[in-house]
């Protein structure tokens, strides 16, 4: 474990109440960034800044990007991890820490392997555990799997949730969850990405690939989710590729993730490809760019959804459920199911009319108005009174 540089005073320390902040993916560094950033702008509370490191390469460009200054990093990420020592180790970790260190509140974000080692050692240690992003739910407790019981059991381990919508407010109220605990936020990602849109032009990189595909439909892919490995991923893969193939008009960007069962799905279905490709994750500055610059987003990501409204970008979520049914509510996102013929003739569809493709505009994001990480902020400062 890395160890934490010691910048406060003995007194200024004994002064503040301490929060410690869990992350360790790239949606949890991207929705926790601000709320980190708003802490230490107002400097009410110390910080002790921890990531699990579930994510290495993944979660890097994006520590950097918002600036943030770990104060342990535990290192946990192994090729081909499972869910058990991801959490194991994680847990192990955080215990030594959490004796060291005292917080007074633990932060977790989502629900990834990461959220739930947070919550669950907070709450063996009688530390109040704080949750960003509370209630989503698909109501099927397998799919996504395994985020769907990890935001449960988060739920029932953390003393106050940050609901992003009312629709979440209401999830956690049927699930008995107290009122009085309950806040209705927004989410920090639409404060993530109004603060890092339009920092800088795009990497030569991608600029060159958006040159070389100029006048081209440009369709976005990600996928990475573990309860389509295997047969759905692989059939989306091949619907995919085939209509590229016969429309020499559009083209794939495909930021594949490193999963090693998504690596090497795409690089057999796609790899090699005439107008495919296959590129490295981005950082987040050219991942907006590339977003901005397509014609239709295809992805199983939540956090895609979550910024395609403040985009005005379409997308078709490869799914068969959402946890984030606003998306779909406001009109940017429509729901795939899990049979590829649907994939196949939704893509035909907007290809042929792309009325909706085109209609979808900016539309005022159902997920947040840029000020979660205020709120969440001000609560936590009215909770310390
Ligand atoms: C995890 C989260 C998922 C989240 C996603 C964000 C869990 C259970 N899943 O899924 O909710 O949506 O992150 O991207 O927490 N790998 C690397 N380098 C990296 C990251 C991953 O090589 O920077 C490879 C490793 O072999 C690793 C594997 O990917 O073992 C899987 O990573 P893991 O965190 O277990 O699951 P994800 O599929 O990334
Ligand atoms: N993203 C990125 N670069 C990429 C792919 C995704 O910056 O190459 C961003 C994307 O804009 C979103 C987040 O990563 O904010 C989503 O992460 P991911 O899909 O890994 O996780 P999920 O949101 O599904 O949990």
């Amino acid at each position: 474990m890395a160890e934490k540089s010691n910048e406060n005073s003995d007194s200024d320390k004994q002064k503040r109440a301490k929060i410690l902040v869990l992350f360790g993916t790239r949606p949890e560094a991207i929705k926790c960034a601000p709320v980190i950033q708003e802490i230490n702008r107002r400097e009410l509370f110390e910080t002790v800044i921890v990531s699990s490191s579930q994510h290495r390469d993944l979660l890097l460009p994006f520590v950097d990007i918002f600036g943030l200054s770990l104060d342990y990093d535990l290192r946990v990420m192994t090729a081909n991890q499972t869910l058990n020592q991801i959490l194991a180790k994680t847990i192990s970790e955080l215990d030594t820490l959490l004796d060291k260190e005292s917080p007074q509140l633990i932060m977790v974000q989502g629900d990834t392997s990461t959220t739930l080692s947070g919550a669950i050692a907070g709450f063996n240690r009688d530390i109040p555990v704080a949750h960003i992003e509370a209630g989503l739910r698909t109501g099927n407790l397998r799919s996504p799997f395994p985020e769907e019981m990890n935001r449960r059991l988060t739920s029932k381990l953390a003393t106050f949730h940050f609901a992003p919508t009312t629709q979440n407010r209401q999830n956690l109220l049927r699930e008995m969850v107290s009122e009085k605990e309950i806040f209705v936020t927004g989410n920090t990602i639409v404060d993530a990405l109004n603060s890092i849109r339009g920092k800088r032009e795009p990497s030569s990189p991608l600029q060159n690939l958006l040159d070389k595909t100029a006048g081209k439909k440009r369709l976005l892919l990600t996928t990475h989710r573990r309860e389509s490995f295997r047969k759905a991923m692989r059939e989306n893969l091949e619907v995919i590729r085939d209509f590229v193939k016969a429309r020499k008009d559009t083209c794939l960007v495909f930021p594949v993730h490193p999963n090693p069962y998504v690596l090497s799905a795409a690089n057999d279905i796609l790899g090699g490809l005439e107008r495919i490709f296959l590129i490295n994750p981005l950082d987040y500055i050219d991942f907006i760019a590339l977003m901005e610059n397509s014609w239709l987003i295809l992805s199983d990501s939540g956090g895609i959804q979550e910024e395609a409204p403040t985009l005005g970008k379409p997308v078709l979520i490869l799914r068969e459920n959402t946890e984030r049914p606003e998306a779909v509510q406001c009109g940017v996102a429509k729901l795939v199911g899990g049979k590829p013929g649907v994939l196949a003739a939704m893509l035909d569809h907007n290809y042929l009319a792309d009325s909706w493709v085109k209609s979808v505009g900016k539309v005022q994001n159902p997920f947040g108005d840029g000020k979660a990480s205020r709120r969440i902020v001000d609560i936590l400062e009215t909770l310390a009174k």
